[in-house]
């Protein structure tokens, strides 16, 4: 698809000029070298290879071709990111294949975009209105103030059957337009009206402050007491948290977010002062949610009730949280008490004293369990909770604490679950995925580190291979080797044996080295022919293997960015790029 473009377009702008425009680059032997724009640094580790074409920071090991990261820097789509680059460059795209399908999704979305703005601004319009009285008093009597009913943008949805509806339609919207956004309802008759009739109006933002849902409280009398946007093309339950959007930069601050249940313990949080505060939209936790969150912070303060079900919702929670390695507190609420009410009694000063009891997340799951489970019951969770990671590093610091925590032995945790080889627990859809790519050393969370060991291996067997057949440098060079070489030590040799002179080289060498050179000579296995050529075809094939890693990272990067800001198509989009991506490598192992 697109391929001949995307080659026209690689071959025709220069990834260092492209990359010079957002990253301060000066030259160092061979490449380009800045302080990375996709994470905080302050010593320069990112470096653009101007010859193959490709970036890559070796601080948080971003890297893919000029196209990937104009996409990244610019939070483009790869097809809007190949139209917007190509039409920098001049350069024609008549060879581009049109998409309808893409293009409809796409302006569906932009619509559904539009009218969420439009009904913004009619809810609002409202609160202020004589239609808006009783929703004002409302939150006069719930101790809402102004700045904070501001800051959220709530809204009111008057009585009326068809109020939004008109508004719409006044705007150049269709009734069933305004069903596919889920702003309207349709009824077995055909007949379309307000889906929120009577309410005060909580706008759902994305992070970059988007409207694309709404939730709805009853004022008066009615069921449900609060009614959300089912979902749609812009919005899917699960995926998003009540103020986030309002909150995200006190919890970069902080690195700590407070997480309730409902709308009103956001806003009374927020109006108390706890800035760093959102809401999980009234669903359980789910892992997308938690995923989001730890792109902020780095421990999050559950608030729950304190009957059965919040403190069951609290396990559950703390646990999906401590799975993706996030820190957590789990705050019970006192009896008959939510945040709100809590802060309206009694202000900061008893939310607080909440807070100096919290327990933290991991003790309050493995005291639940001691105290909750039978012996059977609580293997089971231990394994269980083990299986349920994907990093071995997450693994070795549990692993010694829940088998203290649990009274059980860290020898037979470990046996029972404690290491990746068994895989039978992790079960559940999607895992499979997570599993392998655990076995390309991918960390689903994004932040990816190959381990050392067979790396190390790796590197030499490329540096004594150009050791013994020097002819084919520029070779290894061409297919891009500087890019997968994964040591220091790897990358410097490289880098030396591509761009200096063969002898050059040999006689600039330190002890070690040295000796390592001497070796390569001396057990060269003199490959010739077919046995040469076979030779070769394998390190190409590994060499092409590592660049598919490396754009496997960047996709699994970029689906973290993704489902962080929320695109749910584009967080398909990826993951079936990714899946692409493993599928004829998966063949070829
Ligand atoms: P609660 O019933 O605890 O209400 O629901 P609340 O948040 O304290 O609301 P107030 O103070 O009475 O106004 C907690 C959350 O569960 C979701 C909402 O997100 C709500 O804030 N919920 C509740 C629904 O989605 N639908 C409902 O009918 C009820
Ligand atoms: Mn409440």
């Amino acid at each position: 698809m697109d391929n001949q473009v995307i080659q026209t377009l690689k071959q025709r702008v220069n990834i260092v000029d492209v990359v010079g425009r957002y990253v301060a680059l000066r030259p160092a032997s061979g490449r380009h070298m800045g302080l990375c724009p996709f994470h905080q640094e302050k010593t320069a580790s990112f470096s653009v290879n101007e010859v193959e074409g490709f970036y890559y920071c070796f601080g948080c090991q971003a890297g893919g071709d000029v196209l990937d990261f104009y996409m990244r820097i610019n939070g483009l789509e790869f097809k809007d990111a190949l139209r917007q680059l190509a039409e920098e460059a001049g350069i024609e795209l008549n060879e581009f294949r049109p998409d309808p399908e893409y293009d409809e999704r796409q302006k569906l979305k932009r619509q559904c975009l539009e009218m969420h703005e439009q009904a913004q601004e009619y809810y609002r319009r409202n609160l202020n209105q004589v239609t808006g009285d009783a929703a004002r008093s409302y939150l006069r009597k719930r101790g809402t103030s102004p700045e904070i009913s501001a800051a959220f943008g709530l809204g009111a949805s008057p009585d009326d059957w068809h109020g939004l509806l008109n508004h719409l339609v006044s705007r150049g919207f269709s009734p069933e337009q305004g069903v596919l956004a889920g702003l309207l309802s349709k009824n077995d008759k055909g007949n379309i009206y307000d889906r929120f009739r009577g309410r005060l109006i909580f706008p759902i933002q994305n992070l970059s402050g988007q409207v694309i849902a709404f939730g709805g409280r009853i004022i008066t009398e009615g069921e449900p007491k609060y009614l959300n946007s089912s979902d749609t093309p812009i919005y899917k339950k699960g995926e998003h948290l009540y103020g986030l959007h309002q909150a995200r930069q006190a919890m970069t601050r902080s690195k700590r977010a407070i997480l309730t249940e409902g709308y009103m313990d956001v806003l009374s949080l927020a109006q108390f002062g706890y800035a760093d505060s959102c809401g999980v939209l009234g669903t359980a936790l789910t892992q997308e949610q938690v995923k989001r969150l730890s792109g902020f912070c780095s421990r999050i303060d559950l608030i729950f009730d304190g009957d059965g079900a919040g403190r069951k919702a609290a396990l559950r929670s703390a646990e999906m949280i401590l799975h993706q390695g996030v820190a957590c507190r789990v705050l019970l609420m006192p009896d008959g008490e939510d945040v709100d009410s809590l802060l309206h009694k009694q202000g900061r000063e008893g939310l607080d004293a909440c807070f100096e009891k919290a327990a933290d997340g991991l003790d309050y799951c493995l005291d639940t369990i001691r105290e909750n489970f039978a012996p059977r019951e609580i293997v089971a969770w231990a394994t269980g909770f083990l299986g349920q990671l994907s990093d071995n590093a997450l693994r070795a610091y549990y692993l010694p604490r829940l088998a203290d925590g649990l009274g059980l032995s860290e020898m037979d945790l470990r046996r029972q679950g404690g290491s990746q080889s068994g895989g039978s627990y992790a079960s559940g859809a999607g895992r499979q995925n997570v599993r392998h790519e655990a076995g390309n050393n991918v960390q689903p969370s994004g932040r990816t580190r190959r381990p050392v060991g067979s790396d190390d291996a790796n590197d030499r067997k490329f540096i004594e291979f150009s050791i013994q057949y020097p002819d084919y440098i520029p070779h290894l060079a061409k297919r891009g080797l500087g890019n997968v070489l994964s040591t220091d030590w790897g990358r410097h040799m490289w880098q030396r044996l591509s761009l200096q002179r063969f002898e050059e080289v040999a006689n600039g060498l330190g002890e070690e080295d040295a000796r390592l050179w001497r070796d390569a000579l001396e057990k060269h296995p003199q490959l010739t022919g077919d046995e040469l050529a076979d030779h070769w075809a394998s390190l190409c094939t590994w060499i092409e293997k590592q660049h598919k890693d490396v754009r496997r990272r960047e996709l699994m990067h970029r689906l973290a960015e993704l489902s962080m800001a929320g695109d749910v198509s584009e967080v398909k989009k990826v993951q079936m790029a990714i899946q692409a991506l493993n599928a004829p490598s998966r063949e070829e192992e």
